[in-house]
């Protein structure tokens, strides 16, 4: 699976944000159909980002759509709109649950063999935290589709679901409801063994915070996080990629286990290291071979 550190997000119906994009390094742009455009600019927005995803239909980034809700009869008309321009995926907001997900995977083959695309090549991202429902479902991604990418989750909806004035205490952090529902989202894409995806940082003009953000964030397992500024991109990617330090050190943890032929647990610096260590070893070798 191709890992994306960063994806931007770029308002469908903005010429000069989607000219911008391009010039970026994010792993991906999520051309945006929703929360990001006016009603009233839905259709104008659908023909322009199906206009940009054929004029680059030679890309090296990702390019992905995020459509609006299934549950609004908005969402059908945006995938047969842009599905002729072979996006990469499709960004799914407000799921309640995997059913969703499958809903719009029956949705996406239909389009891929009507357009002649191959089937299951368009991905799935949910934003799966929208919903309050969604909350308590989350483990229904392990196994829904084989079009998953990943999760990842928003704060801002759910507080508007749950009729919050606030996601946030008085120094600025998340509130205990908001954490819940990050760590659900990494829990869940763990058991679904796909991407785990941070929510935006909002401040875009904070690098330092920005900064402090990604490296919290992979740490804790995430692998990508959600950008809505250009700004953003290169601190996201940067903090996804894992150093020299950390390659060595992992280089240093294979090669402890290899000069001690079989054995379980080894030492390393004065410290026990034995399988669990390895297995983070060898994915964050495996992973910088891929960047
Ligand atoms: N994608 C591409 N280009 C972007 C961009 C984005 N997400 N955000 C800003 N830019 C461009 C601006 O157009 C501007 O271009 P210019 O140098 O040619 O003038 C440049 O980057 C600098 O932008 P700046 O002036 O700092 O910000 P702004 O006031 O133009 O835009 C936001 C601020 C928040 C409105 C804008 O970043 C944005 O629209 N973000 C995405 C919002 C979104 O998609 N939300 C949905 C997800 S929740
Ligand atoms: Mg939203």
């Amino acid at each position: 699976m191709h890992m994306l550190r960063s994806l931007l997000f770029v308002p469908g119906d903005s010429e000069k944000k989607l000219a911008k994009s391009i010039s970026t390094s994010a792993d991906a742009l999520i051309l945006d159909l929703e929360d990001s455009v006016s009603p009233d600019r839905t259709v104008i927005a659908r023909s322009m980002v199906f206009e940009f995803l054929k004029a680059h239909s030679n890309r090296s980034q990702q390019l992905w759509v995020r459509i609006n809700p299934l549950q609004t009869p908005l969402a059908l008309p945006d995938l047969v709109a842009v599905m002729a321009g072979k996006p990469d995926g499709i960004m799914l907001p407000k799921p309640l649950n995997a059913k969703d997900a499958q809903q719009l995977d029956h949705c996406l083959s239909a389009l891929e063999v009507r357009e002649g695309l191959e089937l299951g090549s368009t991905r799935i991202i949910p934003v799966a935290t929208e919903v309050a429902g969604a909350l308590f479902d989350l483990q229904s991604y392990a196994g829904a589709t084989p079009r998953l990418q990943g999760l990842t989750w928003g704060a801002e909806d759910l507080a508007t679901a749950l009729g919050a004035t606030s996601n946030r205490n008085e120094q600025g952090d998340f509130t205990f409801t908001y954490q819940l529902a990050r760590s659900l989202c990494l829990l869940a894409s763990a058991h679904a063994e796909v991407q785990a995806i941070d929510t935006l940082s909002v401040d875009f003009k904070d690098m330092k915070a920005l900064a402090a953000d990604v490296h919290n964030a992979r740490r804790e397992g995430f692998s990508g996080k959600l950008a809505i500024h250009p700004d953003q991109v290169e601190v996201i990617n940067q903090g996804f990629t894992p150093s020299a330090h950390d390659i060595s050190h992992a280089q240093r943890i294979v090669d402890a286990f290899a000069q001690a032929q079989g054995a379980g647990a080894v030492q390393l610096d004065g410290k026990m290291v034995d399988k669990p260590h390895l297995t983070q070893a060898l994915r964050l070798l495996q992973l910088s071979r891929k960047h």
